[in-house]
């Protein structure tokens, strides 16, 4: 694994997530509230993702993981499932270059291959496009599941034939999906439902969890800061005591917490 996994080692203390996932729920509420098809949702939903890059970059958040299509959504109705399509191929289109721009590396993650070559074409161009950027990490997971992620990362340990007892956390770590990323720091799930849905599984062990009952198109840089500000207020324990979480703060922050 290139990060260091949070039940093997305690994660340096941070006033700011490094890793924020984000599980975007609510746009077909927003859209039903103003009689508007369930699309306009998703729609006004892509604008909230504009604007949360931005305001996670400027906030120094190093990376940002959108759970954009669950392997889960293909079950909604065919016609909502193809204008999703169409509205994810069009932010390809349209977002990379602007991406780009901003300094962001793009990664998707997930069983991409059934999108079609098309969509795997457009998905690998601006990925190579946005490649070498340095700034915020923004994750597209599509067609992405927990379970199926750990499954993969099973099936390409095995195909390496490392032998039964050398399989260890890094091991495994090593093929999921987001090698390249540390653990989230901090999850958040729009739109008042209270569950991980089958996002990043094995990542969110000490992962700090955070629900909100706005809905995605609503969530806007005031939202994300009380995200923000809920994480700051939480003491990571990582299994130690708070008398062992205190003595390991920086001096400074030592006397702010008492
Ligand atoms: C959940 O809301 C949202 C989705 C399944 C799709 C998310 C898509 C976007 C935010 C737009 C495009 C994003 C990218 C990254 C290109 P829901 O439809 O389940 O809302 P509901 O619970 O109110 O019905």
């Amino acid at each position: 694994m290139t990060h260091t996994s949070s039940t093997q080692e305690v994660p340096a203390h941070r006033d700011v997530p490094r890793h924020v996932a984000i599980i975007m729920d609510g746009n077909g509420r927003w859209a039903r509230s103003r009689l508007l098809p369930r699309i306009a949702g998703h729609r006004r939903g892509l604008e909230a993702v504009r604007a949360t890059v931005e305001n996670c970059a400027e906030r120094g958040i190093e990376f940002l993981t959108l759970f954009a299509f669950s392997s889960e959504n293909w079950r909604r109705p065919a016609e909502e499932v193809a204008l999703l399509m169409q509205l994810f191929r069009s932010a390809l289109t349209n977002e990379a270059e602007r991406l780009h721009r901003s300094g962001v590396r793009l990664k998707v993650v997930g069983d991409t291959k059934r999108f079609g070559r098309k969509m795997c074409a457009l998905i690998q161009q601006a990925e190579a496009l946005t490649g070498a950027n340095r700034g915020l990490t923004l994750t597209i997971a599509a067609n992405y599941g927990g379970r199926w992620d750990v499954l993969q990362a099973l099936s390409r340990l095995a195909a390496t034939k490392a032998s039964l007892e050398k399989i260890d956390e890094a091991a495994l770590g090593a093929h999921l999906a987001m090698s390249y990323a540390p653990e989230p720091d901090l999850f958040v799930r729009t739109g008042g439902e209270q569950r991980i849905s089958n996002f990043l599984l094995w990542q969110l062990a000490y992962t700090e969890l955070y629900f909100t009952d706005t809905l995605w198109p609503d969530f806007d840089a005031r939202a994300l800061d009380e995200a923000i500000a809920s994480y700051r207020a939480r003491e990571r324990r990582f299994g130690r005591t708070s008398e062992q979480v205190a003595a390991a703060l920086p001096t400074t922050q030592r006397a702010e917490v008492a």
